[in-house]
């Protein structure tokens, strides 16, 4: 059976999606996204996404045009029809295409945005071997534009550096902006120093994780102590302990750093715990 996806108002399979040539997410990456997890056959932390999207669209002057309720529904119709148990649903927003190729935006009054959703399906994602040896990840400059605040499409230099992990046999890259850690290419990077959760404070140089929210709101329930601020490499190779979170890592333990052990070299009881404390968590308010 083939995948069912949305496009613009219809559920196709998806063979038979299709959209412009002249889609401006395809020409100039001019668009966002969202991704979403699905556990247990619901999705995790809906709402924080739809707020999310709504924000990254106003900040580039694209048009709401699906309620929050409708976008739930198209959500939960898309796992219905894919019968997806563990996995997650991506959407994607684009400027859209008024049939041609130009710097100039459309007239928004014209051109509607492109609005297409599909999901994957994974199972087990929430047992993954990786959540049990940990990931190495390397560092390397951030070298992507001002707005990461904004969920654009533009992902080609995290992709670039997650090539360069791959080369060298890791998993991830951490990127260094003036000294200090940003975020992973596609995560949220934290480092724990006797105790304390350090991560990068909320700005433009960083994606607002939905999962960070969440982990440091669960965290603070477990009186865990939290530091938002910037961190170096140095201090990262020094910490007991370092992680990553995402839509679709949860909580991850990273125990190597540009070759060398972070801790133990293996998952600290830190991350360990706010890993099953967010899962437990996201399980019970899914919807
Ligand atoms: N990535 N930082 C970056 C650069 C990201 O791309 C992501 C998410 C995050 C974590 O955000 P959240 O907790 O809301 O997933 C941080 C998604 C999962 C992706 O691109 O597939």
């Amino acid at each position: 059976m083939s995948r069912i996806v949305y496009v613009d108002g219809a559920y196709v399979p998806e063979e038979e999606a299709k959209i412009s040539i002249f889609d401006r997410g395809f020409l100039m990456a001019d668009g966002v996204y969202e991704v979403t997890s699905v556990l247990g056959g619901k999705l995790v932390d809906f709402e924080g996404h739809a707020v999310r999207l709504e924000r990254s669209l106003t900040e580039l002057g694209i048009a709401v045009t699906l309620s929050r309720d409708t976008l739930l529904d198209i959500h939960r119709e898309l796992v219905k029809r894919n019968n997806i148990h563990d996995g997650l649903v991506y959407l994607q927003i684009t400027r859209g295409s008024d049939g041609d190729r130009d710097f100039v935006f459309p007239n928004p009054e014209t051109t509607s945005p492109t609005v297409v959703m599909f999901t994957q399906s994974k199972p087990g994602i929430m047992q993954s071997p990786a959540s049990k040896t940990g990931i190495k990840v390397i560092s390397i400059d951030d070298l992507r534009w001002g707005r990461r605040d904004i969920k654009t499409v533009q992902l080609l230099y995290p992709s670039m550096g997650k090539m360069m992990a791959k080369k060298v046999g890791c998993d991830d890259a951490w990127m260094v902006q003036d000294g200090f850690v940003t975020e992973g290419t596609s995560n949220n990077a934290y480092i724990i120093k006797d105790g304390k959760i350090i991560t990068r404070e909320l700005s433009n140089d960083i994606l607002h994780g939905i999962t960070r929210a969440a982990v440091l709101r669960f965290a603070q329930e477990a009186q865990m102590e939290i530091e938002e601020r910037s961190f170096t490499i140095d201090e990262a190779k020094d910490a007991d302990e370092a992680f990553v979170t995402s839509a679709t890592t949860f909580v991850m333990p990273v125990v190597e750093l540009d070759g060398a052990a972070i801790g133990s070299g293996t998952p600290g009881p830190v991350a360990t715990r706010l890993r099953e404390i967010y899962l437990d968590e996201s399980l019970k308010a899914a919807i």
